[in-house]
C-alpha cells in the first residue's frame, strides 16, 4: 500500500486532546486520523486526555469519525486536566492500558501541561508520544504559532473592536482582561490589533504607574482609551487596576471587561485549520520515521521537531521581545 518501510514498526496510534481546548484542535485530530489510514496505520481516540487512558475510555477512529469536523471549536474527544496521571500509579495503569489495546505510540494535542506529563511517560515506559502544540495561549518554544491561538486574537479583535465603538461614544477608559494565566502573548497581539493605548503583561513587568504615564502621553484626540491586560499579569487582574486608574483618573469613566471563555470557543480561523492539518500530518510521519518525544512544529514556514524538554521552557524571547512592547508605544503616541 502507500505505507513506507518504517524505522520502527508502529500499528496502532492512539491520540488524545488535553488542557485547555482551543479552536483547530479537531482539525488536528482529523488530519492525525486521516494520515494514519493513508499510511494503513490504525487510529484509536482516547478521551478526555490522560484521564481516558486511565480510565480505559478508547473508541476506534474511522475516516468517518472525523467528517465534518475541521470547521468546529472545542474537541470531539473531549479534554481535562489529570491529576491522577500526575501520579507514578496513574501513568503506570494508562501503560497497561495501552498495552492492552495494543497502541504502540501517541499523538498528544495540547500545551505545556500535556507535554510535562507526555516527557515524564515517554521517558519512564520508553514510549514514542509526539506532541502538538495545541492551547491560544502561543507559549510554547519550538513554534512560531500554536493551534489557535489566531482563532483567538481574532475572537478578541472582534469584541474589543465593539467595545471600541461603545468607549468613543461616551468618551470612556476600558481596561479588558483577556486570557493568559503564564503568558501575555494574546495581551500583545490583540493590543496591537485593536489600536491598543497600553497592555499589561507578565512577561513586561509594568505598574498602574507606567499605565499612567502611557495614557498621559497617548493621542490627546482620541476620546476612548482601551487598556488590555493579560488575566496573568502581576498587576493583578482588570478589577484590581481599575480600582486604581478610576481613583488616580477621575476624568475618565472607566469600565471593565473580562472576556473569558469564549477566547476559547468558535470556529479556528483557516490559519488555525492549515497549521492543525500539516502538524497532524507531520506528527503520524514523524512517529513513523522514528521521532519520539519531541513536539511539533512550524518555525519560518518549515516543520520542525522539538523535544519536550525545550518546548514547555515557556520564555521565548523572541515573542515577547521589547520590540512588540515598543510598537504599541510609537502607535498610539
Ligand atoms: O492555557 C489555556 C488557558 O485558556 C489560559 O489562557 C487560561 O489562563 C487557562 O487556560 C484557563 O483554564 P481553565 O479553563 O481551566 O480555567
Amino acid at each position: 500500500m502507500l505505507r513506507k518501510k518504517q524505522m520502527n514498526k508502529i500499528n496502532n496510534i492512539g491520540v488524545l486532546t488535553s488542557g485547555g481546548d482551543s479552536p483547530g484542535m479537531n482539525a488536528a485530530i482529523r488530519a492525525v486520523v486521516r494520515a494514519a489510514i493513508y499510511y494503513d496505520v490504525k487510529v484509536t481516540g482516547i478521551l478526555r486526555g490522560y484521564e481516558g487512558l486511565i480510565n480505559n475510555d478508547f473508541v476506534d477512529m474511522d475516516r468517518k469519525s472525523v467528517a465534518n469536523i475541521i470547521q468546529r471549536g472545542g474537541t470531539i474527544l473531549k479534554t481535562a486536566r489529570s491529576d491522577a496521571f500526575k501520579t507514578t500509579e496513574g501513568r503506570s495503569l494508562a501503560y497497561q492500558n495501552l498495552k492492552a489495546q495494543n497502541i504502540d505510540a501517541l499523538v498528544v494535542i495540547g500545551g505545556d501541561g500535556t507535554f510535562t506529563g507526555a516527557n515524564i511517560f515517554s521517558k519512564e515506559f520508553n514510549f514514542p508520544i509526539i506532541g502538538l502544540p495545541g492551547t491560544i495561549d502561543n507559549d510554547l518554544v519550538g513554534t512560531d504559532f500554536t493551534i489557535g491561538y489566531d482563532s483567538a486574537i481574532n475572537t478578541v479583535v472582534d469584541a474589543v473592536d465593539k467595545i471600541r465603538d461603545t468607549a468613543e461614544s461616551h468618551d470612556r477608559l476600558f481596561i479588558v482582561e483577556v486570557m493568559g494565566r503564564d503568558s501575555g502573548l494574546i495581551a500583545l497581539r490583540s493590543g496591537i490589533g485593536v489600536g491598543a493605548e497600553a497592555i499589561m503583561i507578565p512577561e513586561a513587568n509594568m505598574n498602574v504607574d507606567d499605565i499612567l504615564h502611557k495614557l498621559d502621553h497617548s493621542r490627546k484626540d482620541k476620546s476612548s482609551k482601551i487598556i488590555i491586560i493579560a488575566e496573568g499579569d502581576d498587576a493583578g487582574g482588570a478589577f484590581k487596576v481599575g480600582e486604581v486608574l478610576q481613583e488616580k483618573y477621575p476624568q475618565y469613566d472607566t469600565k471593565i471587561s473580562v472576556l473569558g471563555h469564549i477566547q476559547r470557543g468558535g470556529k479556528p480561523t483557516c490559519m488555525d485549520r492549515v497549521l492543525a492539518s500539516r502538524f497532524g500530518v507531520a506528527a503520524v510521519e514523524g512517529l513513523l520515521n522514528g521521532e519520539k518525544g519531541v513536539m511539533v512544529g512550524q518555525i519560518n514556514r518549515e516543520i520542525t521537531f522539538t523535544p519536550f524538554d525545550h518546548a514547555i521552557k515557556h520564555i521565548d524571547a523572541e515573542k515577547v521581545s521589547s520590540t512588540w512592547l515598543k510598537l504599541i508605544d510609537i502607535l498610539s503616541f
